[in-house]
Order: structure tokens, then C-alpha cells, then sequence
């Protein structure tokens, strides 16, 4: 029996729960708003979709925190998301205090759950919620990695005019501006990626997946919800089926890259949550970007904690 928890039933967690509804290897989805009604509507639409794509995970949507009770994982989207003209960043003020309250909420019901946080800005939210709920650091990640190299993937297949299927990547650092892709360790089908593609079309491509989101943004006046559900839907995936996976994921480096912080690292995903975090052998420059990625996220993490909300 596997139960998974969706908090938020907006746009992106009615997409996590959907896109794990599909997967149907879930028995149990049940979605959390705080608009009990809109989470009902959510889960039903999505359970009525059953019968013609063939899935059996059964599907529940309340604002009732007793619903969530024994959750394997529990995915939290709630939050504010951005509209054009903001950065993740300012979303804090809003998003801290729903955070670490759904945080809360959940652990009455459920002891050691695994959680996953999508709410932005989410290195620092991932932050909060690990402050809040006091588990151990290998059950608290966020998602931003997965869905940072899907765009950087995306970009990449159209430019070469090949399948996103074939583009293998890897991306670190925060889910903001300061994000580092790496295209030393891109690759098509193995080949590496520098020896396909002009050097300056490359930049711009990692230019464009820095500011992926906020392009996204400004095309529709609110935040993606696709692409970054179905990247919380394959962690959950990974860690359900115990699959090692390998995966960019917000996680607590715990000394890794010389930083004890939440931020995007590839690790081994499966059973238990984050089973290993692989240190990379970065270049100099590798390293002074990341490092300036960190700064980035600690300068908000020192926002958080000056809020005292845990
Ligand atoms: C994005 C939001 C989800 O990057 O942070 O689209």
C-alpha cells in the first residue's frame, strides 16, 4: 500500500496528483486545499479521467488534514505563485508561513513522512519545512532540479533537432537566476554535448534555461504547472518504487562541495528518500558559479530565519 499526499490544488499540485494518477502505481492520492471544495473538484475530475486512461489509484480531495494520515510522501505546492515583473524571491513573505504551517498540519497525522517541496522560493522553503518538521535530512528535498534540466533538455532538442529523449544533463546550484547548468556534463546519446553545438548557442540556451520560469511567466501571467508537476510526480516515483534514481534534486549537502545547506545537487533517489549525494569534481569556474548560487540562497535563507517561524 502506498499513500501519497498533495498539498495545494492549484495548477501545479492538481498536476502532481494527476500526472501520479497516470503513473498508477499510487493506491492512495489524496489532495489538500484550503479551498476544500476546489481540492474535491480536483480529485473527482481526475478520478472521472480514470475510465478512459486506465488507471485504478484512488483518488481523495479535502481541507481536512486527517485525510493525509499515514502518507508515504507528502508533496507541498501551496503557495503564491509568481506573476510577471517578480522574482521567486519576493514570494517569501507570503509562502514561508503556508509552508511551515502545512509542514505542521501534516506531521500530526503523520510521523516520518517523506516530504517534497515544490512552493518557491524553494531552495529557502525547502529550508523551512526541514526546520519545521525535524526529520532526518535524507526525507526533506524540493523540487527544482528535474524540472530546471527538463527545460534546459527541451531547449537543447530543439536546437539540434532531436529528441528531449536523448538529452542527458545535469543542472545545480539554486532554482533562481543563479542556477548552473553544466554542459560538461550534457550529452546526446552519450556524445558530448560541446561537440554537436556552437559554443555561443550554447550559452545562450543556458542563459535561457536561468531564466526559464520567468519566461514562462511572462507568456502566461503565472508560473508553470506541466513541466514542474510531472518533476515532482517522477520523485515520487523514484522514491515510491525505489528505483536510484539519479536526479538534481534540493537537498541538505551536509559538507558536500564544502556547504551545509538545502540546494540543488545530483543524488541517488529511492527508498527512504536521498540515498547518496554525489560530489562532482567541478572546475574552477564550475565552482565559483555554484558558490555564487549558494550565496544567493543563503542571503534568503537569512530572511527566513529572521521571520521566526520556527
Ligand atoms: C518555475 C516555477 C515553478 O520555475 O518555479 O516554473
Amino acid at each position: 500500500m502506498s499513500k501519497v499526499t498533495v498539498i495545494g490544488a492549484g495548477n501545479v499540485g492538481a498536476t502532481v496528483a494527476n500526472v501520479l494518477a497516470h503513473r498508477d502505481f499510487v493506491n492512495e492520492i489524496v489532495l489538500i486545499d484550503i479551498m476544500g471544495n476546489f481540492a474535491a473538484g480536483k480529485a473527482l475530475d481526475t478520478w472521472q479521467q480514470a475510465p478512459i486512461d486506465y488507471y485504478s489509484s484512488k483518488l481523495k480531495g479535502s481541507d481536512n488534514y486527517e485525510d493525509t494520515a499515514n502518507s508515504d510522501v507528502v508533496v507541498i505546492t501551496a503557495g503564491i505563485p509568481r506573476k510577471p515583473g517578480m522574482s521567486r524571491d519576493d514570494l517569501i513573505s507570503t509562502n514561508a508561513g503556508i509552508v511551515v504551517s502545512c509542514v505542521k498540519n501534516v506531521l500530526k497525522y503523520t510521523k516520518e513522512p517523506i516530504i517534497i517541496i515544490v512552493s518557491n522560493p524553494l531552495d529557502v522553503m525547502t529550508h523551512a519545512a526541514f526546520k519545521a518538521a525535524g526529520l532526518p535530512a535524507a526525507k526533506v528535498m524540493g523540487m527544482a532540479g528535474i524540472l530546471d534540466t527538463a527545460r534546459y533538455r527541451a531547449f537543447l532538442a530543439t536546437e539540434l533537432g532531436v529528441s528531449p529523449k536523448d538529452i542527458q544533463a545535469i543542472l545545480m546550484g539554486g532554482h533562481g537566476d543563479t542556477m548552473v547548468p553544466l554542459p560538461r556534463y550534457t550529452t546526446v546519446a552519450g556524445i558530448p554535448v560541446t561537440e554537436l553545438i556552437a559554443a555561443d548557442k550554447l550559452d545562450a540556451i543556458v542563459q535561457r534555461t536561468k531564466t526559464g520560469g520567468g519566461e514562462l511567466v511572462q507568456l502566461m501571467g503565472t508560473s508553470a504547472w506541466y513541466a514542474p508537476g510531472a518533476a515532482a510526480a517522477q520523485m515520487v516515483e523514484a522514491i515510491l518504487k525505489d528505483e536510484d534514481r539519479i536526479f538534481p534534486v534540493c537537498a541538505k549537502t551536509e559538507g558536500k562541495y564544502g556547504l551545509d545547506m538545502f540546494l540543488g545537487v545530483p543524488v541517488k533517489l529511492g527508498k527512504g528518500g536521498i540515498k547518496q549525494i554525489i560530489e562532482l569534481q567541478l572546475n574552477e569556474d564550475e565552482k565559483a558559479l555554484l558558490t555564487a548560487s549558494a550565496n544567493a540562497v543563503k542571503e534568503v535563507n537569512d530572511v527566513f530565519d529572521g521571520m521566526n517561524l520556527v
